[in-house]
Protein backbone atom coordinates (compact mmCIF):
# COMPACT_ATOMS: atom_id res chain seq x y z
CA UNK A 1 0.00 0.00 0.00
CA UNK A 2 1.57 3.37 -0.59
CA UNK A 3 0.14 6.74 -1.11
CA UNK A 4 2.89 9.11 -2.80
CA UNK A 5 2.61 11.19 -5.81
CA UNK A 6 3.87 10.03 -8.97
CA UNK A 7 5.64 6.20 -9.37
CA UNK A 8 6.34 7.05 -12.69
CA UNK A 9 9.23 9.12 -11.15
CA UNK A 10 10.73 5.72 -10.00
CA UNK A 11 13.80 5.08 -11.98
CA UNK A 12 15.33 8.87 -10.86
CA UNK A 13 14.80 7.76 -7.58
CA UNK A 14 16.86 4.53 -7.66
CA UNK A 15 19.66 6.42 -9.58
CA UNK A 16 19.61 8.66 -6.22
CA UNK A 17 19.93 5.47 -3.84
CA UNK A 18 22.14 3.58 -5.92
CA UNK A 19 24.56 6.85 -5.53
CA UNK A 20 24.13 7.26 -1.97
CA UNK A 21 24.52 3.25 -0.99
CA UNK A 22 28.41 3.41 -2.55
CA UNK A 23 28.76 5.58 -0.32
CA UNK A 24 27.36 3.56 2.88
CA UNK A 25 30.46 1.39 3.63
CA UNK A 26 29.13 1.20 7.45
CA UNK A 27 25.46 0.83 6.52
CA UNK A 28 26.58 -2.05 3.90
CA UNK A 29 28.20 -3.83 6.54
CA UNK A 30 25.57 -3.52 8.94
CA UNK A 31 23.01 -5.16 6.03
CA UNK A 32 25.45 -8.02 5.59
CA UNK A 33 24.81 -9.01 9.11
CA UNK A 34 21.17 -8.18 9.67
CA UNK A 35 20.30 -10.16 5.78
CA UNK A 36 21.98 -13.25 7.47
CA UNK A 37 20.25 -13.12 10.75
CA UNK A 38 16.96 -11.43 9.60
CA UNK A 39 15.90 -9.83 13.30
CA UNK A 40 12.99 -8.49 12.02
CA UNK A 41 11.27 -11.37 10.56
CA UNK A 42 7.31 -11.22 10.55
CA UNK A 43 7.60 -7.89 12.15
CA UNK A 44 6.72 -4.27 10.80
CA UNK A 45 9.31 -1.19 11.21
CA UNK A 46 7.52 2.17 10.65
CA UNK A 47 9.96 5.01 9.82
CA UNK A 48 8.89 8.83 10.03
CA UNK A 49 12.48 10.85 8.73
CA UNK A 50 13.46 13.09 6.21
CA UNK A 51 12.46 10.69 3.20
CA UNK A 52 15.30 11.18 0.64
CA UNK A 53 17.77 8.70 -1.04
CA UNK A 54 19.89 7.73 2.46
CA UNK A 55 16.44 7.57 4.56
CA UNK A 56 15.04 5.29 1.54
CA UNK A 57 18.41 3.61 1.76
CA UNK A 58 17.93 2.30 5.88
CA UNK A 59 14.26 1.36 4.76
CA UNK A 60 15.72 -1.13 2.08
CA UNK A 61 18.34 -2.06 4.86
CA UNK A 62 15.50 -2.72 7.40
CA UNK A 63 13.41 -4.83 4.63
CA UNK A 64 16.32 -6.90 3.78
CA UNK A 65 16.83 -7.65 7.50
CA UNK A 66 13.09 -9.18 6.85
CA UNK A 67 10.78 -6.17 8.29
CA UNK A 68 7.56 -5.15 6.31
CA UNK A 69 8.57 -1.52 5.68
CA UNK A 70 6.33 1.59 6.66
CA UNK A 71 7.86 4.62 5.40
CA UNK A 72 6.62 8.19 6.38
CA UNK A 73 8.35 12.09 5.42
CA UNK A 74 9.11 14.17 8.47
CA UNK A 75 8.99 17.14 7.47
CA UNK A 76 7.01 18.65 3.94
CA UNK A 77 9.83 20.32 2.33
CA UNK A 78 12.40 17.05 2.42
CA UNK A 79 10.60 14.24 0.57
CA UNK A 80 11.42 13.32 -2.27
CA UNK A 81 9.05 12.42 -4.84
CA UNK A 82 11.27 10.51 -6.92
CA UNK A 83 12.97 7.84 -3.47
CA UNK A 84 9.21 7.59 -2.83
CA UNK A 85 8.45 6.21 -6.16
CA UNK A 86 11.54 3.97 -5.89
CA UNK A 87 10.60 2.50 -2.48
CA UNK A 88 6.70 1.33 -3.67
CA UNK A 89 8.69 -0.40 -6.55
CA UNK A 90 10.53 -2.19 -4.47
CA UNK A 91 7.72 -3.44 -1.94
CA UNK A 92 7.95 -0.31 0.83
CA UNK A 93 4.81 1.26 2.10
CA UNK A 94 5.51 4.98 1.14
CA UNK A 95 2.96 7.48 2.56
CA UNK A 96 4.39 10.96 1.67
CA UNK A 97 5.05 13.47 -0.98
CA UNK A 98 6.51 16.60 -1.35
CA UNK A 99 4.62 19.86 0.04
CA UNK A 100 2.44 17.68 2.13
CA UNK A 101 0.37 19.60 4.69
CA UNK A 102 -0.03 18.91 8.45
CA UNK A 103 -3.52 17.26 8.25
CA UNK A 104 -1.96 14.97 5.53
CA UNK A 105 0.67 14.51 7.37
CA UNK A 106 -0.50 13.28 10.21
CA UNK A 107 -3.16 10.97 8.45
CA UNK A 108 0.07 9.43 6.95
CA UNK A 109 1.30 9.04 10.18
CA UNK A 110 -1.35 6.91 11.74
CA UNK A 111 -0.98 4.47 8.38
CA UNK A 112 2.41 4.12 9.97
CA UNK A 113 1.41 3.13 13.48
CA UNK A 114 -2.15 1.42 12.09
CA UNK A 115 0.34 -1.30 10.65
CA UNK A 116 1.42 -2.21 13.66
CA UNK A 117 4.66 -1.83 14.08
CA UNK A 118 7.01 -3.47 16.51
CA UNK A 119 9.86 -0.53 16.26
CA UNK A 120 9.57 2.49 15.33
CA UNK A 121 12.36 4.91 13.70
CA UNK A 122 11.58 8.12 14.68
CA UNK A 123 12.69 11.94 13.74
CA UNK A 124 11.40 14.60 16.12
CA UNK A 125 9.08 12.37 18.05
CA UNK A 126 6.18 12.39 15.72
CA UNK A 127 5.46 8.67 16.03
CA UNK A 128 5.71 8.69 19.42
CA UNK A 129 4.26 11.83 20.53
CA UNK A 130 0.94 10.41 18.70
CA UNK A 131 1.56 6.96 20.27
CA UNK A 132 1.00 8.81 23.28
CA UNK A 133 -2.34 10.14 22.38
CA UNK A 134 -4.44 9.43 19.49
CA UNK A 135 -2.75 6.07 18.96
CA UNK A 136 -2.49 4.63 22.39
CA UNK A 137 -4.25 1.41 21.44
CA UNK A 138 -0.91 0.40 19.54
CA UNK A 139 1.88 -1.33 21.22
CA UNK A 140 5.51 -1.05 20.05
CA UNK A 141 8.30 -2.48 21.55
CA UNK A 142 9.98 0.48 21.43
CA UNK A 143 11.46 4.07 19.17
CA UNK A 144 15.10 4.62 17.76
CA UNK A 145 15.27 8.68 17.90
CA UNK A 146 16.92 10.32 15.49
CA UNK A 147 17.20 13.97 16.78
CA UNK A 148 18.22 15.93 19.54
CA UNK A 149 14.52 17.73 19.76
CA UNK A 150 13.34 14.25 19.32
CA UNK A 151 14.90 13.62 22.15
CA UNK A 152 13.69 16.09 24.32
CA UNK A 153 9.92 15.75 23.39
CA UNK A 154 10.59 11.78 24.80
CA UNK A 155 12.32 13.29 28.26
CA UNK A 156 9.68 15.46 28.35
CA UNK A 157 7.06 11.86 28.29
CA UNK A 158 10.10 10.34 30.62
CA UNK A 159 9.87 13.21 32.90
CA UNK A 160 6.02 13.30 33.25
CA UNK A 161 6.09 9.28 34.08
CA UNK A 162 3.80 8.83 30.87
CA UNK A 163 6.23 7.03 28.67
CA UNK A 164 4.53 4.07 27.49
CA UNK A 165 8.30 2.30 26.13
CA UNK A 166 11.72 2.43 25.74
CA UNK A 167 12.90 5.02 23.53
CA UNK A 168 17.11 4.53 22.62
CA UNK A 169 18.56 8.14 22.35
CA UNK A 170 20.16 7.40 18.94
CA UNK A 171 21.06 11.20 18.81
CA UNK A 172 23.44 11.08 21.37
CA UNK A 173 25.49 8.57 20.65
CA UNK A 174 29.15 9.44 19.70
CA UNK A 175 28.85 8.54 15.89
CA UNK A 176 25.89 10.47 15.58
CA UNK A 177 25.41 13.89 17.40
CA UNK A 178 30.03 14.36 16.86
CA UNK A 179 29.72 13.99 12.74
CA UNK A 180 26.07 14.00 11.75
CA UNK A 181 24.74 17.53 14.37
CA UNK A 182 27.93 18.72 13.50
CA UNK A 183 30.07 18.28 10.61
CA UNK A 184 26.64 16.89 8.19
CA UNK A 185 24.80 20.27 9.55
CA UNK A 186 28.09 22.23 8.73
CA UNK A 187 28.20 21.61 5.08
CA UNK A 188 24.79 20.96 4.59
CA UNK A 189 22.88 24.16 5.75
CA UNK A 190 25.83 26.25 3.98
CA UNK A 191 24.95 24.00 0.60
CA UNK A 192 21.48 25.08 1.43
CA UNK A 193 22.27 28.53 1.63
CA UNK A 194 24.18 28.62 -1.15
CA UNK A 195 21.82 26.80 -3.31
CA UNK A 196 19.13 28.66 -2.15
CA UNK A 197 20.59 32.42 -2.70
CA UNK A 198 23.47 31.70 -5.26
CA UNK A 199 25.11 34.52 -3.17
CA UNK A 200 29.30 34.06 -1.23
CA UNK A 201 29.51 33.19 2.04
CA UNK A 202 33.30 34.97 2.11
CA UNK A 203 32.96 38.50 3.60
CA UNK A 204 29.59 38.00 5.00
CA UNK A 205 28.22 38.35 8.68
CA UNK A 206 26.86 34.98 9.41
CA UNK A 207 24.86 34.89 13.00
CA UNK A 208 24.55 30.95 14.51
CA UNK A 209 21.85 30.95 16.68
CA UNK A 210 22.86 28.22 19.42
CA UNK A 211 26.39 27.03 20.06
CA UNK A 212 25.15 23.09 20.62
CA UNK A 213 26.32 20.78 18.15
CA UNK A 214 24.68 21.94 14.98
CA UNK A 215 25.82 25.63 15.95
CA UNK A 216 29.29 24.25 16.60
CA UNK A 217 29.52 22.72 13.26
CA UNK A 218 28.04 25.88 11.40
CA UNK A 219 29.85 28.26 12.74
CA UNK A 220 33.40 26.39 11.76
CA UNK A 221 32.28 25.55 8.21
CA UNK A 222 31.08 29.42 7.96
CA UNK A 223 34.34 30.55 9.24
CA UNK A 224 35.92 28.45 6.70
CA UNK A 225 33.97 30.14 4.12
CA UNK A 226 35.54 33.55 4.94
CA UNK A 227 32.32 34.60 6.69
CA UNK A 228 32.42 36.45 10.00
CA UNK A 229 30.51 35.05 12.64
CA UNK A 230 28.70 35.44 15.51
CA UNK A 231 27.61 33.68 17.86
CA UNK A 232 24.26 34.09 19.97
CA UNK A 233 23.80 31.86 23.07
CA UNK A 234 21.94 31.04 26.25
CA UNK A 235 24.29 29.00 28.29
CA UNK A 236 27.14 30.89 30.10
CA UNK A 237 29.67 27.84 29.13
CA UNK A 238 28.54 27.69 25.57
CA UNK A 239 28.90 31.50 24.82
CA UNK A 240 32.30 31.23 26.84
CA UNK A 241 33.21 28.22 24.63
CA UNK A 242 31.96 30.07 21.30
CA UNK A 243 34.26 33.06 22.64
CA UNK A 244 37.23 30.83 23.33
CA UNK A 245 37.00 29.59 19.65
CA UNK A 246 37.29 32.79 18.66
CA UNK A 247 33.50 33.98 17.53
CA UNK A 248 32.29 37.26 18.41
CA UNK A 249 29.74 36.33 21.05
CA UNK A 250 26.61 38.85 21.63
CA UNK A 251 22.40 38.88 22.04
CA UNK A 252 20.32 38.33 19.04
CA UNK A 253 18.83 41.90 19.88
CA UNK A 254 22.19 43.60 18.56
CA UNK A 255 23.37 40.60 16.27
CA UNK A 256 20.23 41.21 14.63
CA UNK A 257 21.42 44.97 13.57
CA UNK A 258 24.60 43.55 11.69
CA UNK A 259 24.25 40.11 10.57
CA UNK A 260 23.78 39.52 6.54
CA UNK A 261 22.87 35.98 7.58
CA UNK A 262 21.32 34.18 10.29
CA UNK A 263 20.64 30.62 11.35
CA UNK A 264 18.60 29.54 13.99
CA UNK A 265 19.90 26.07 15.33
CA UNK A 266 19.03 26.28 18.90
CA UNK A 267 15.80 23.42 19.19
CA UNK A 268 13.97 26.22 21.01
CA UNK A 269 11.02 28.63 19.66
CA UNK A 270 10.79 32.51 18.82
CA UNK A 271 14.69 33.03 18.41
CA UNK A 272 14.15 35.30 16.22
CA UNK A 273 11.03 37.30 16.57
CA UNK A 274 9.36 40.60 15.86
CA UNK A 275 11.45 43.12 17.41
CA UNK A 276 14.83 41.45 16.08
CA UNK A 277 12.98 41.36 12.03
CA UNK A 278 12.41 45.29 13.03
CA UNK A 279 15.97 45.92 13.87
CA UNK A 280 17.72 44.14 10.68
CA UNK A 281 19.55 45.35 7.67
CA UNK A 282 18.11 45.24 4.31
CA UNK A 283 18.66 42.22 2.25
CA UNK A 284 19.05 40.19 5.42
CA UNK A 285 19.06 36.16 4.55
CA UNK A 286 17.52 33.98 7.04
CA UNK A 287 17.17 30.66 8.02
CA UNK A 288 16.67 27.87 10.30
CA UNK A 289 18.74 24.48 10.67
CA UNK A 290 16.90 23.49 13.79
CA UNK A 291 14.37 20.62 13.75
CA UNK A 292 11.17 22.59 13.84
CA UNK A 293 10.43 25.81 11.79
CA UNK A 294 9.35 27.70 15.06
CA UNK A 295 12.97 28.81 15.46
CA UNK A 296 12.26 32.01 13.39
CA UNK A 297 9.02 33.33 14.31
CA UNK A 298 6.85 33.22 10.89
CA UNK A 299 3.51 33.76 11.98
CA UNK A 300 4.93 37.35 13.42
CA UNK A 301 6.91 37.97 10.02
CA UNK A 302 3.73 37.07 7.87
CA UNK A 303 2.26 39.36 10.12
CA UNK A 304 4.09 42.77 9.41
CA UNK A 305 3.68 41.71 5.54
CA UNK A 306 3.05 39.71 2.71
CA UNK A 307 5.55 37.29 1.03
CA UNK A 308 6.46 37.01 -2.32
CA UNK A 309 8.48 34.05 -3.62
CA UNK A 310 11.21 35.71 -5.53
CA UNK A 311 13.09 32.78 -6.10
CA UNK A 312 12.73 28.65 -5.49
CA UNK A 313 12.75 28.68 -1.74
CA UNK A 314 13.53 32.36 -1.23
CA UNK A 315 10.46 34.33 0.12
CA UNK A 316 10.72 37.69 0.05
CA UNK A 317 9.23 40.36 2.66
CA UNK A 318 9.12 44.12 2.61
CA UNK A 319 8.90 45.68 5.61
CA UNK A 320 9.05 49.67 5.47
CA UNK A 321 10.57 49.72 2.23
CA UNK A 322 13.46 47.53 3.51
CA UNK A 323 13.59 43.20 2.27
CA UNK A 324 14.60 40.28 4.35
CA UNK A 325 14.36 37.03 2.73
CA UNK A 326 13.83 33.78 3.99
CA UNK A 327 14.72 30.56 2.88
CA UNK A 328 13.07 27.42 2.81
CA UNK A 329 9.93 29.10 4.67
CA UNK A 330 11.97 29.00 7.97
CA UNK A 331 12.30 24.90 7.45
CA UNK A 332 15.33 22.83 7.80
CA UNK A 333 17.47 24.95 5.76
CA UNK A 334 19.63 21.62 4.59
CA UNK A 335 17.20 19.42 3.93
CA UNK A 336 14.26 22.14 1.93
CA UNK A 337 17.17 24.38 0.00
CA UNK A 338 19.49 20.82 -0.51
CA UNK A 339 19.78 17.26 -0.01
CA UNK A 340 20.48 17.08 3.68
CA UNK A 341 23.43 15.43 5.30
CA UNK A 342 26.35 13.62 3.10
CA UNK A 343 25.66 10.10 2.57
CA UNK A 344 28.56 9.58 4.44
CA UNK A 345 27.59 11.24 7.09
CA UNK A 346 23.90 9.56 7.06
CA UNK A 347 26.43 6.45 7.04
CA UNK A 348 27.01 6.44 10.45
CA UNK A 349 23.88 8.08 12.32
CA UNK A 350 21.50 4.93 9.87
CA UNK A 351 23.83 2.25 11.14
CA UNK A 352 23.15 3.18 14.89
CA UNK A 353 19.31 3.21 13.62
CA UNK A 354 19.69 -0.25 12.48
CA UNK A 355 21.76 -1.85 14.85
CA UNK A 356 19.94 -0.35 18.34
CA UNK A 357 16.39 -1.33 16.60
CA UNK A 358 18.20 -5.39 16.23
CA UNK A 359 19.10 -4.10 20.05
CA UNK A 360 15.53 -3.00 20.66
CA UNK A 361 14.22 -6.61 19.44
CA UNK A 362 16.52 -8.38 21.20
CA UNK A 363 16.18 -7.01 24.60
CA UNK A 364 13.10 -6.65 27.01
CA UNK A 365 13.83 -3.07 28.09
CA UNK A 366 12.69 -0.52 30.59
CA UNK A 367 9.84 2.26 29.34
CA UNK A 368 13.01 4.85 29.87
CA UNK A 369 14.79 7.08 27.40
CA UNK A 370 17.94 5.16 26.81
CA UNK A 371 21.39 5.51 25.87
CA UNK A 372 22.93 3.76 23.25
CA UNK A 373 25.03 0.84 24.12
CA UNK A 374 28.69 1.83 23.94
CA UNK A 375 29.75 -1.70 22.10
CA UNK A 376 27.14 -0.39 19.29
CA UNK A 377 28.63 2.89 19.06
CA UNK A 378 32.03 1.29 19.02
CA UNK A 379 31.37 -1.16 16.50
CA UNK A 380 30.03 1.73 14.26
CA UNK A 381 33.12 3.69 14.81
CA UNK A 382 35.30 0.85 13.98
CA UNK A 383 33.37 0.17 10.67
CA UNK A 384 33.78 3.33 9.51
CA UNK A 385 37.38 3.40 10.19
CA UNK A 386 38.06 0.44 8.36
CA UNK A 387 36.22 1.84 5.69
CA UNK A 388 38.40 4.65 5.36
CA UNK A 389 41.33 2.28 5.51
CA UNK A 390 43.06 3.99 8.81
CA UNK A 391 44.42 1.67 11.34
CA UNK A 392 44.58 3.11 14.93
CA UNK A 393 47.28 1.60 17.74
CA UNK A 394 45.98 -0.59 20.67
CA UNK A 395 46.62 -0.52 24.56
CA UNK A 396 49.44 -3.05 25.06
CA UNK A 397 49.51 -4.81 28.51
CA UNK A 398 51.34 -3.01 30.63
CA UNK A 399 49.25 -0.11 29.33
CA UNK A 400 45.44 -1.18 30.21
CA UNK A 401 46.98 -2.42 33.75
CA UNK A 402 48.26 1.42 34.18
CA UNK A 403 45.11 2.63 32.94
CA UNK A 404 43.33 1.42 35.35
CA UNK A 405 45.56 1.38 38.41
CA UNK A 406 45.72 4.17 40.88
CA UNK A 407 49.71 3.81 41.79
CA UNK A 408 51.82 6.06 40.26
CA UNK A 409 54.22 3.89 37.76
CA UNK A 410 53.11 0.36 38.28
P1 LIG B 1 22.12 21.23 21.38
O1 LIG B 1 21.25 21.02 22.55
O2 LIG B 1 23.50 20.63 21.36
O3 LIG B 1 22.31 22.81 21.13
C1 LIG B 1 21.29 23.75 21.18
C2 LIG B 1 21.93 25.04 21.71
O4 LIG B 1 20.99 26.11 21.55
C3 LIG B 1 22.25 24.96 23.20
O5 LIG B 1 23.62 25.31 23.40
C4 LIG B 1 21.31 25.96 23.84
O6 LIG B 1 21.85 26.59 24.98
C5 LIG B 1 21.09 26.95 22.70
N1 LIG B 1 19.86 27.74 22.82
C6 LIG B 1 18.64 27.37 23.29
N2 LIG B 1 17.79 28.40 23.23
C7 LIG B 1 18.47 29.45 22.68
C8 LIG B 1 18.14 30.79 22.34
N3 LIG B 1 16.92 31.28 22.56
N4 LIG B 1 19.09 31.57 21.79
C9 LIG B 1 20.35 31.10 21.58
N5 LIG B 1 20.73 29.84 21.89
C10 LIG B 1 19.80 29.03 22.43
O7 LIG B 1 21.29 20.75 20.13
P2 LIG B 1 21.84 20.38 18.67
O8 LIG B 1 22.19 18.95 18.61
O9 LIG B 1 22.83 21.40 18.27
O10 LIG B 1 20.48 20.54 17.81
C11 LIG B 1 19.86 21.80 17.64
C12 LIG B 1 18.62 21.64 16.77
O11 LIG B 1 19.00 21.16 15.48
C13 LIG B 1 17.61 20.60 17.28
O12 LIG B 1 16.32 21.04 16.97
C14 LIG B 1 17.96 19.35 16.51
O13 LIG B 1 16.90 18.44 16.48
C15 LIG B 1 18.29 19.95 15.17
N6 LIG B 1 19.14 19.18 14.28
C16 LIG B 1 19.05 19.50 12.96
C17 LIG B 1 19.79 18.83 12.04
C18 LIG B 1 19.66 19.17 10.61
O14 LIG B 1 19.84 18.30 9.76
N7 LIG B 1 19.37 20.41 10.28
C19 LIG B 1 20.73 17.74 12.42
C20 LIG B 1 20.81 17.52 13.84
C21 LIG B 1 20.04 18.23 14.73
Amino acid sequence: MYNIRERALAPQGNQKIEWVKEHMPVLNEVRKEVEREKPFKNQVVSLCLHLEAKTAYMAEVFQSAGAEVYVSGSNPLSTDDEVCAALVEKGIHVYSWYGIDTKDHYKNLRQLLDAGPTVVIDDGADLTSLLHTEKKEVTVRGACEETTTGVTRARALQRQEILRFPVIAVNDAYCKYLFDNRYGTGQSALEGIMRATNLIIAGKKVVVAGYGWVGKGLALRARGMGANVVVTEVDPVKALEAHMEGFKVMPMEEAAEIGDIFVTCTGNIDVIRKEHFKSMKSGAILCNAGHFDVEINMKSLKEMTNPRRIRKNVDEYQINGKKLFVLGEGRLVNLACADGHPAEIMDLSFALQVLCAHYLVKHELNPHVLPVPPQIDMKVAELALKALTLKIDTLTDRQKEYVNSWVYGT
